[in-house]
């Protein structure tokens, strides 16, 4: 199966190569636009590992021209032919916005993140994974896919990792996810997600972004989290945040749920669920002036308890009774990356 869909891949990517010459299809006509001497991006004798990093690189423009440039575009800018046909448009890389980061927001990623994008790929859109391509060749794609981001050696300095704590061993008690409710009300995740997580009653319907294009929020009932779908990696997406797509949460911003805070979302609440959160609201301090007394340690034991909560709560909606696609149904070999079915 997987080689089909492989096979499948390869041939709609190549069609369109192979009608190049039509006269007036700029985009068809593309020729791959560097000279060896722009591809690396470190001076000789700045680094000790120069050499080998400019043969990694050389290689890694083969692997991008065989596997990427088809989607992704020669110069990185995600116009390649097979781009026109897919809803969720590939990445841009010489805009240097990136999603699935291990990094704070606005930051580039880690060449760990482009590792486990290109290793795994990205369930439920086009991008497909590569888990049995040679781990050189992973590498190399990687060294040449940072010459295509501008200043990435200069902007790769900046870049600070967002520490992901373990996740407890209770994610999946009542307690936690009746407490992540209410900390999923209070941060008004359902301003983009919906009150149940699947877009009913969002205000914003789709985010546009500049460098990512129109981006609908995540229905969370389908199960599909492209930043990876343990615990930790959930728990990573929201604190780190997905470029344009998603605004990054911090610790502020988490420790400042309240009751008073959840009490004003009551209006977008379901009928009855008020009476229902009423005890798990109860551990929630009172309002900010409440917060604002604790000390360090009690502040941080509350943000890393609403971190989990929120987590668990947006886990269990994977299971919710209106999830249309769950992921058991699936054959064994599908995980999501058929190209054709782009959703959210
Ligand atoms: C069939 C089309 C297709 C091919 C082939 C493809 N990609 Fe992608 N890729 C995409 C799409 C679509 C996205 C954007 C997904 C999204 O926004 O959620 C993407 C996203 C990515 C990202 C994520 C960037 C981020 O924001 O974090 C990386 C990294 C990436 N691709 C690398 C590669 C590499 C390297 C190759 C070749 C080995 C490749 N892709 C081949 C379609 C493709
Ligand atoms: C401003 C709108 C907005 C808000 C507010 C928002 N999100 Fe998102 N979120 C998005 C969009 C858009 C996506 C889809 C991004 C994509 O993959 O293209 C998303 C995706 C996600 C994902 C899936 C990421 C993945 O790995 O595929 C998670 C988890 C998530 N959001 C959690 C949250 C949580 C928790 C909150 C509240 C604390 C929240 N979001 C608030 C816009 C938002």
């Amino acid at each position: 199966m997987r080689e089909y869909w492989q096979w499948a891949l390869a041939l709609a990517v190549m069609v369109p190569l192979l009608g190049a010459d039509q006269p007036g299809d700029t985009k068809k006509a593309d020729v791959y636009p560097y000279a060896i001497n722009q591809w690396h991006t470190t001076e000789p004798g700045e680094n000790a590992n120069y050499n080998h990093r400019k043969r990694l690189i050389g290689r890694g423009l083969a692997v991008y021209q065989n596997h990427c440039a088809g989607c992704h575009g020669v110069k990185g800018d995600g116009l390649g032919p097979a781009s026109d046909r897919l809803q969720v448009k590939p990445r841009d890389f010489t805009k240097g916005v990136f999603k699935f980061r291990s990094t704070r927001q606005l930051q580039l990623p880690m060449e760990i993140d482009l590792y486990r994008v290109i290793s795994k790929g990205l369930p439920g859109v086009s991008m497909p994974g590569f888990p049995l391509m040679v781990e050189t060749d992973k590498l190399a794609v990687i060294q040449y896919m940072k010459t295509l981001v501008p200043n990435w050696d200069e902007q790769a300095k900046q870049r600070q990792v967002v520490y992901v704590p373990q996740a407890p061993q209770d994610m999946k008690s009542t307690e936690r996810i009746m407490r992540g409710r209410v900390v999923y009300l209070g941060m008004q995740c359902g301003r983009c997600h919906g009150m149940d997580g699947a877009g009913t009653g969002a205000s914003i319907g789709v985010v546009e972004d500049e460098a990512l294009g129109s981006i609908l929020p995540r229905n969370f009932t389908r199960g599909r989290f492209r930043g990876g779908d343990s615990s930790e990696d959930i728990y990573r997406t929201f604190h780190t945040g997905l470029g344009g797509a998603m605004p990054q949460f911090d610790d502020n911003v988490i420790l400042y749920t309240n009751q008073q805070t959840v009490a004003a979302q009551a209006d977008y609440m379901e009928q009855g669920e008020q009476a229902k959160l009423a005890p798990y609201l109860a551990q929630f301090p009172k309002n900010s002036a409440e917060i604002f007394k604790l000390d360090d340690a009690a502040k941080r034991a509350l943000i890393v308890r609403h971190s989990w909560d929120l987590v668990a709560y947006v886990k269990s909606l994977t299971l919710h009774p209106k999830a249309t696609a769950p992921f058991v149904a699936a054959p064994a070999d599908d995980n999501g990356q058929s190209g054709e079915d782009d959703e959210y």
